[in-house]
């Protein structure tokens, strides 16, 4: 079965995530979809949501810390009161906007991983990098899960390229196969890909059989369009 997640990153508000969560559900429930789905929220719009199993609400950053004096930051003590396990590690805006480094991104992962958390990983290079080829893009992005315990059970990795976060460039099935491809020699963790998925795209990304599923941002944002995502998923 494949995987969707949606990463709301700075969009949507408490009581519009109320909503949207409301709707998967409904949706959900009404076409009897089995499909796993990750909704990532931002932390002011965290909740104990009454969700079907195969719906997660996890965190899309959060300091390896139960609580103390890191301003800005959440920690454990936050999340359990609504239950969270579930957290997004190394997503390249916090890398590449927010300047974290991969020895912070290894800090958390052992945290939470620790503590049993479903661990979303996300790896990918930047335009420089990918125009250096193949193997250079490989390089960096093993580069990346250096310090990570990729046989971690409740981990999932998602590749997304830098230069197609946001952008509206999608990489190719040619592009993404490769990399999927590659990651899948030594990773046993299902692989998402991300960047600029979208309806019109996303059959033809999730046909790639390295491909377990999506990490989506922009196109998520609008139920209609997520909800047809799902869709999408629950038949590849
Ligand atoms: P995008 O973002 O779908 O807006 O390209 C993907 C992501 O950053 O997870």
């Amino acid at each position: 079965m494949k995987i969707i997640a949606s990463n709301f990153k700075t969009n949507h508000t408490r009581a519009s995530t109320k909503d949207f969560v409301a709707q998967v559900k409904q949706f959900v429930v009404q076409k009897d979809i089995q499909t796993p789905i990750y909704i990532f929220p931002p932390a002011t719009a965290l909740d104990s949501f009454e969700l079907p199993k195969n719906v997660t609400l996890g965190v899309q950053n959060a300091y390896p810390t139960k609580n103390g004096s890191f301003t800005g930051e959440i920690g454990t003590e936050q999340l359990d009161e609504f239950g969270i396990k579930t957290v997004l590690i190394g997503h390249s805006e916090r890398r590449h906007v927010l300047g974290e480094s991969q020895k912070i991104s290894i800090e958390k992962f052992n945290f939470y991983k620790e503590l049993g958390y479903n661990i979303i990983y996300c790896i990918g290079e930047k335009l420089e990098v990918k125009e250096q080829g193949v193997d250079k893009t490989l390089e960096y992005c093993f580069g990346q899960l250096d310090g990570i315990d990729i046989s971690y059970e409740n981990l999932i990795i998602a590749y997304e390229p830098v230069w197609a976060i946001g952008t509206g460039v999608v990489a190719t099935t040619e592009d993404i196969s490769t990399i999927h491809n590659a990651l899948k020699q030594k990773i046993d963790s299902p692989i998402l890909y991300g960047g600029s998925v979208k309806p019109s795209n996303l059959a033809e990304i999730l046909k790639i059989e390295s491909v377990d599923g999506s990490l989506i941002g922009t196109s998520s944002w609008e139920i209609e369009s997520f909800q047809q995502m799902i869709e999408i998923t629950s038949k590849a």
